[in-house]
């Protein structure tokens, strides 16, 4: 029986990688998308997200306007990583969909509760849509599987030295998430950073003919320059996609549960903390520990293996 699904974005190249996976994957069922500001403008990610679903094939997936801006943060583009219209410049055809007539937490809580079976909820964005709808509806926990989330990091950063982008952009709500009592999983950068395909497998997607490993290919080779004089090199990271990957392959990631937290003060505001010790400290022989919840963190990738899994099921299952 197929894992049903709704993906939480902020589309986004990557974003838009893990949507065409989550459609094409026979294992996987996606019941809806709901979006959020993050990489784009709030508009822009609708708008993406929607033309993605158009490009997959999957125009009956329906999709729902989200949070605009962090629960205390100011919105904070990432159009230097994913473009000024968050696919790094890739044109797709118009949408002539419209996105539901319904918030994002509304369309979360109808359709989580409306399912027979528990709903696995991915979170590849910034999480403030989350945790409007917990903290306005916690009644759906009781539906939700777990949350599978794209964030955080038990070593280096991206948007800070230490924090991640999607947890930065909105820590009190990855907080908030954490801390909703639904079953955890984080598909950090500690293995987000290391699924790549190949320079060569992204160039022959592009100039092939069929159309949605064009998009595949054309996505993969956005680069991304963080300023002027920033050389922009070929990454080919499959992103959130991988995160997605995980439901489907879980055998392909080393994980462990490990005591997390999200550091909301000072210079390390959006740094996912994840206790890695094998034995008690002072803080817990001395009960001054604070309130860490345990999470599945991925510590370790098949990074080939996974890029595989990815290229194979869009190539092969996606509108030619
Ligand atoms: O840090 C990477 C994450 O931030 C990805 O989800 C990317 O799409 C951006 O949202
Ligand atoms: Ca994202």
């Amino acid at each position: 029986m197929a894992v049903p699904v709704i993906l939480d974005v902020d589309t986004g190249v990557d974003d838009a990688l893990a949507l065409l996976f989550a459609v094409a994957h026979p294992e996987l069922e996606l019941l809806a998308v709901s979006c959020v500001a993050g990489n784009a403008a709030l508009e822009q990610v609708v708008d993406n997200t929607l033309r993605i679903l158009d490009v997959a094939g999957a125009p009956d997936v329906p999709v729902a306007a989200g949070a605009v801006r962090p629960l205390l943060e100011p919105a904070r583009s990432a159009s230097h990583v994913h473009g000024a219209d968050g696919l790094g410049g890739l044109v797709l055809p118009a949408t002539s969909r419209r996105p539901v007539d319904e918030s994002a937490v509304e369309l979360l809580r109808r359709t989580i509760l409306a399912h027979p079976v528990p709903v696995t909820l991915v979170a590849l964005a910034p999480q403030t849509n989350l945790a409007l709808l917990l903290r306005t509806h916690p009644e759906v926990a009781g539906n939700l599987e777990r949350i599978v989330f794209m964030g955080g990091s038990a070593s280096v950063g991206n948007a800070t030295a230490v924090a991640e982008f999607n947890v930065w952009h909105d820590p009190e709500a990855a907080a908030i998430v954490l801390d909703a009592g639904v079953p955890c999983y984080m598909y950090g950068l500690d293995v987000f950073n290391r699924v790549a395909v190949p320079h060569e497998r992204a160039l022959e997607l592009e100039q092939g003919e069929h159309r949605a490993g064009r998009i595949v290919g054309a996505l993969l080779g956005h680069r991304v320059a963080l300023s002027e004089d920033d050389h922009a090199e070929y990454t080919g990271l499959i992103g959130d996609a991988g995160a997605v990957c995980s439901i489907v392959a879980p055998e392909l990631l080393r994980t462990e549960r490990r005591p997390a937290r999200v550091e909301l003060a000072g210079y390390g505001r959006g740094q996912t903390l994840v206790d890695l010790r094998d034995r008690p400290g002072e803080d817990l022989l001395h009960g001054v520990a604070d309130e860490w919840t345990p999470v599945e963190i991925a510590l370790g990738v098949d990074a080939d293996a996974v890029a595989a899994l990815f290229l194979d099921t869009v190539v092969e299952r996606l509108p030619a």
